[in-house]
């Protein structure tokens, strides 16, 4: 529906041929173990710096593929198609490594984008174990030394890619009572001294995407690895969000496109009273209901990333898209279920899995209940 340029027909039909032959195989692997798979996630890892999709968002001159925001919504909704877990991986580096594009120094944009570029894994750093929604409710706290360095005490949970991240972009306090104005962020290697990770999160579903706690006792960080200006990050993490939600928009439209192509195969071999269960309403009639949902999310999908794409703010559709996308997103893998009926119920049919993956989307990066906050807020002020 939407008019993709040349290069990027091009760039959706490799990561569509990617996608199918390596990373659709070992999505239900990743899912088995229960906790995060490391040997199959390195293979991943590896092929998807091979194809040079890890910094194909970044600009050329930081040794990107230059591509934009359409492009990168190109790549994540293909790459959902075979696995929701990975899209979320590439999502949240991509989340995280945004945030020294878009607010860094020239200084670190060079001695950090490029490392994105060849493959290095950043991290998003909000959430704590009693903040999530309520952002500027963080804890962590950095102390601005003589030195003009920082010391950084406190955690997080619920990090996405914590666990396989080179780097993390923190959110801490530097002034605790300035609220959101109070909030600064910073970049944290993983060998940092005084940063322990913890084990991987057992999780409902996307357990090919890993999640763990962190802990800060003391960490030192130089006031170079400052990203922005000092009580600017609760606004770095929000337009951050913004651009992310786009992305879970871009999965929930890739893995409901995948569940329907599972269940509508279904439909056509499945008889019943000797006739393809297609023929039935109470059948069809899904496909209808889902199918308009599906193309819904694809408008959405794309309007929102060309405002992204245009430098134009995008608060209001982002949060409308993911609220939206992630409920039918949920509703269709579960009516693909009950289209494959008890085979639905199976590990085998792959649908189960992605009903257990699309949960996620309606809590993490926004739950749906902060995204209606956020359009009925803009809405009813206008
Ligand atoms: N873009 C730019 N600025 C923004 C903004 C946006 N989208 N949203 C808010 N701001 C600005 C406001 O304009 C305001 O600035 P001024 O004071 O200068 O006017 C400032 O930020 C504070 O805004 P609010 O008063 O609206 O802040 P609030 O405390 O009421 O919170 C909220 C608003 C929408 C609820 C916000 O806290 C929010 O989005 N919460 C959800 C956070 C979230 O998504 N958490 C999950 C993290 S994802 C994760 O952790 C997983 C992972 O690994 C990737």
């Amino acid at each position: 529906m939407y008019k993709f340029t040349e290069e990027q027909i091009m760039i959706r039909d490799m990561v569509r041929e990617f996608t199918k032959n390596e990373i659709e195989p070992i999505d239900k692997a990743m899912d088995e173990t229960l906790s995060f798979n490391m040997e199959v996630y390195e293979q991943v890892h590896a092929k998807l710096i091979e194809t040079g999709l890890m910094g194909i968002h970044l600009p050329e001159q930081y040794g990107g593929g230059g591509g934009d925001a359409i492009t990168s919504q190109i790549v994540v909704n293909e790459i959902a198609k075979g696995s929701a877990s990975i899209a979320l991986y590439l999502d949240a580096n991509w989340l995280a490594a945004d945030m020294i594009l878009e607010h860094g120094s020239e200084e670190q944009k060079q001695k950090y984008l490029p490392l994105a570029a060849q493959g290095k894994v950043f991290a998003f750093g909000l959430t704590e174990a009693s903040a999530g929604s309520d952002a500027a409710g963080i804890r962590s706290v950095a102390v601005k030394q003589e030195d003009g360095s920082y010391i950084l005490n406190g955690g997080k949970a619920w990090i996405t890619n914590s666990g396989v991240a080179d780097y993390y972009l923190i959110m801490a306090k530097t002034d605790p009572n300035a609220g959101a104005k109070g909030i600064s962020v910073f970049i944290v290697p993983k060998d940092a001294e005084g940063l322990t990770i913890g084990k991987f999160e057992h999780k409902m579903g996307m357990r090919g995407s890993a999640t763990c706690e962190l802990s800060f006792d003391n960490i030192r960080i130089p006031e170079s690895d400052r990203v922005g200006r000092e009580g600017l990050g609760f606004k770095v993490a929000m337009i951050a969000l913004d651009g992310a939600r786009i992305s879970i928009g871009s999965i929930a439209h890739g893995l409901s496109q995948h569940a329907m192509e599972i269940a509508k195969a279904y439909a056509n071999e499945r008889t019943t009273f000797g006739k393809p269960i297609k023929a039935y309403q109470g059948v069809a009639f899904k496909f209808a209901d889902m199918y308009a949902k599906l193309r819904a999310m694809e408008l959405m999908v794309w309007e929102t990333a060309e405002l992204k794409a245009n430098g134009k703010k995008h608060t209001v559709e982002a949060a409308s898209l993911k609220l939206m996308s992630s409920l039918w997103c949920k509703e269709i893998c579960d009516e693909c279920i009950q289209v494959l009926g008890g085979n639905g119920y199976s590990a085998e049919f792959n649908v189960e899995r992605f009903y257990r993956d699309a949960k996620l989307l309606e809590i993490g990066e926004g739950t749906s209940e902060i995204l209606r906050m956020v359009v009925s807020g803009a809405y009813l002020a206008q």
